[in-house]
Formats: structure tokens, sequence, C-alpha cells
């Protein structure tokens, strides 16, 4: 399998893809306790064409209010923002199943509103499904939309959204009583009809009990190998900024390798090196 390449010809930015069948949702779904999910973060079409190969599932997740707009957290997030990356992401991909986050404030109110943002977010990006947080709580929504033809991943453990009422990015589930809560928010959105769920950010134990305890598949993030799949912001997976959450391990030091590059741009033009020979088109004599 490889990356679909660029029409360099055209510029063209949606090249023809290779002709390949997408994973389906169903296809994930009967993942559970089979090879792991391999799921990545992916904001921009180029990202995509170059993660899709790899991975089964494409999330843009809300966390490119952080890694793309330099946003303190997930919660300023627009459904216009995920329409636009969300689009991009699949306009990149041909086949991983691509998921798209559900932004802060456009689903929480009612099962109503939640399909009227869903159902909007589906048609402008062609995506396969949409992730929301919250356990208990949202089951209701889950089971709205997924009874309405849209796909639902679950989201519980750590839920970035609710921030301020958490009081920071801890590891969850530390008490009986807490790791209690979220195996019983993980069971009634899988019962609720969630065809996958991403645990977040729990101690190991906890990860691998919410795995035990649902039918359906779990991404793991900062949450237990024994999780069905895993899943990592692209970007801290790259190496892409200086700190990183302690459960992400850097796959590459990209900060590092484009400073270097950016360094040895600005000296090349600084000395007039760049543009050199190769880089110029001289008219024939
Ligand atoms: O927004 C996001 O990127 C996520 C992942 C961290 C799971 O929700």
């Amino acid at each position: 399998m490889s990356t679909y390449t660029l029409d360099t010809s055209t510029s063209r930015a949606h090249p023809t893809p290779a002709p390949m069948r997408r994973l389906t949702v169903p296809k994930l779904q009967a993942r559970k306790g089979g090879d792991p999910i391999v799921a990545l973060t992916a904001y921009t079409t180029r990202m995509a064409q170059l993660l899709d190969p790899h991975c089964d599932l494409l999330l843009v997740g809300d966390s490119l209010g952080q890694v793309i707009y330099g946003l303190d957290s997930t919660i300023p997030v627009s459904l216009d923002m995920m329409c636009a990356h969300g689009a991009a992401v699949v306009r990149g991909s041909w086949h991983a199943v691509v998921v798209v986050d559900m932004p802060f404030g456009s689903y929480e109110g009612s099962p109503a509103q939640a399909f009227e943002s869903a159902s909007r977010m589906l048609k402008e990006t062609g995506c396969a499904a949409m992730k929301l947080e919250g356990g208990e709580a949202m089951a209701e929504t889950v089971a709205f939309l997924v009874a309405r033809g849209i796909p639902v991943v679950g989201h519980v453990g750590l839920t970035p959204q609710a921030v301020n009422v958490l009081g920071g990015y801890g590891s969850r589930g530390m008490s009986d009583a807490e790791a209690k809560k979220i195996v019983g928010d993980a069971r009634a959105v899988a019962d609720a009809g969630a065809f996958a769920i991403v645990v977040e950010g729990v101690v190991e134990q906890l990860g691998a009990e919410v795995t035990r305890a649902v039918s359906c598949p779990t991404i793991g993030i900062g949450a237990s190998a024994a999780c069905d799949g895993q899943i990592l912001v692209t970007e801290d997976m790259i190496g892409l900024f200086e700190r990183t959450p302690r459960f992400v391990k850097r796959f590459d030091d990209l900060a590092a390798r484009i400073s270097a590059a950016a360094q040895l741009y600005a000296e090349e033009v600084r000395t007039r090196s760049f543009p050199g020979e190769d880089q110029i088109r001289r008219k024939p004599k």
C-alpha cells in the first residue's frame, strides 16, 4: 500500500486516489479483542495523506484548537473549524475511517441539537462518524444519533472539554468511586450504540477494566496496552512540541529537524547561496 502521488503538474490538492475500499464502521467495530486499531489525529489534507496508509482510523480531534490554532483549551473550537478541517482530512484519505470531534457546545444541549450539528458535519466533511465526550449523561444523545444513521465514538475518562469541572488534565480513576463512575460511563455509551470508545488519561488497571466491561472496541490514549486500539495526537507523536504529556512516546523529533532546516535556509538566503543553479531558470542565449 502506498500514498497516492500529488499531481505536481497541476498542483491539485485532491488527486485521484488509488482505487481502494475504505474501511467501514462495522469492520472497525468487529475488531473488539482482535487486531489492535491504529488511530492518529489529523487536521490537514497533507498529513492525512501521509498517515492514512498506516492507520485504521483518523480522528479530526478538537485538539486542533491547541495544536493548530494556539488556543488554551478545546473549549473555543467551533463547528466551522471542525467542518473545514474534517473536509480537508477526508480529501487526503481513502483508506481509514475518518471520525470528526463534535466541538464543545454543539451537542450537549439536547439530542436534537446534537443531530443538527452532526448532520451538518457529516454532510460538509464526508466523514464516517462523530466523536463526542461524556458518559451516562450523553447516552440518550448517542442512541438518538445512532438511530438516525450517525455512527458515534464515545470518549470517557479524562474528557478535555470538561477541564473546568475536572480542574485540569491529570489522570482520572485514582479513587474507587471515580473508577466505578468511569466504567459506568463507558458501559452507558456502549449500550447506547457507540461503535468504539476513546478511553483517555486513566490509570492502567482502569483502562484494562473498561476494555473488559464493554462490548465495543476501546481506543486508549494514556490508558492501557490492553485497550483494543491506541490513538495519539500526531504532532505529539512526531515530536513537534518540546513538551508532551508523560504518556506520549515521541517517535521522531520533528521540532529539531524543522528548526535545523529553517536555520539552514536562513543562512543560505543571507549568504545568497539560495537560490542556486538548480533552482533558477536562465533565458536561453
Ligand atoms: O481531540 C483529540 O485529539 C482527541 C484525542 C486526544 C483522542 O480527542
